[in-house]
């Protein structure tokens, strides 16, 4: 496999929407809690929403030749960012600095899996996140059923922390 990742700007985040739908349909498919909040969860709700209220994003794509093959997303956000309508993710108050890191979506198309692009992914995310001053507390959020990306995310070092929306989300940090 001849593989290339590539770094994109927040303006070329629609690369990634065949992608991104493809990893709601994938957690859907996993979830036995509410798995109807999926409904209304696609790109056009969840990433470029995201991508435009972060304070920084990081996008990598991992390309086999012309087709995109898997990608990761992480940003950076002002920790009130996770109280909201939906739900509150975390403490806030147990976050000493403004800011807070997550990596919010990863997605290795199924035929590429098990080959180590997952861990090159997260461990560019990580060595993006941890850069930044103003930030000293990383997030992940797993939605429930997916206990191969639980797995992965507590084999990386991440730990689960709590659940939330009836266990609908896990809450892993660092
Ligand atoms: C989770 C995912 C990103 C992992 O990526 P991947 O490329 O398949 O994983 P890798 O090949 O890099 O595996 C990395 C390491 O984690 C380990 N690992 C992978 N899955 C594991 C599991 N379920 N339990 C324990 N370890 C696991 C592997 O053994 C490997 O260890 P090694 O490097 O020491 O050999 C990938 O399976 C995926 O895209 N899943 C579908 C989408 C998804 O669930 N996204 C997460 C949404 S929160």
């Amino acid at each position: 496999m001849d593989l290339i990742y590539e770094i994109i700007s927040d303006e070329e985040i629609e690369t990634c929407r065949d992608l991104c739908n493809e990893l709601m349909t994938f957690q859907k498919s996993k979830a036995h809690i509410t798995p109807e909040l999926f409904n209304h969860m696609n790109f056009d709700t969840r990433m470029v929403p995201s991508v435009k209220n972060a304070i920084r994003n990081y996008i990598v794509i991992v390309k086999d030749g012309e087709k995109i093959i898997a990608y990761v997303y992480s940003n950076i956000s002002p920790k009130e960012a996770y109280s909201n309508n939906f739900a509150t993710f975390f403490d806030i108050a147990s976050v000493r600095k403004k800011n807070v890191g997550c990596l919010s979506q990863i997605y290795i198309k199924d035929e590429y899996r098990q080959f180590g692009i997952g861990s090159k992914l997260f461990d560019m995310s990580m060595d993006w996140l941890v850069q930044f001053d103003d930030v000293e507390d990383y997030f992940i959020y797993v939605s429930n059923g997916n206990d191969n990306a639980l797995e992965f995310y507590k084999y990386k070092g991440f730990t689960v922390r709590h659940t939330i929306l009836d266990g609908f989300i896990t809450v892993l940090r660092k």
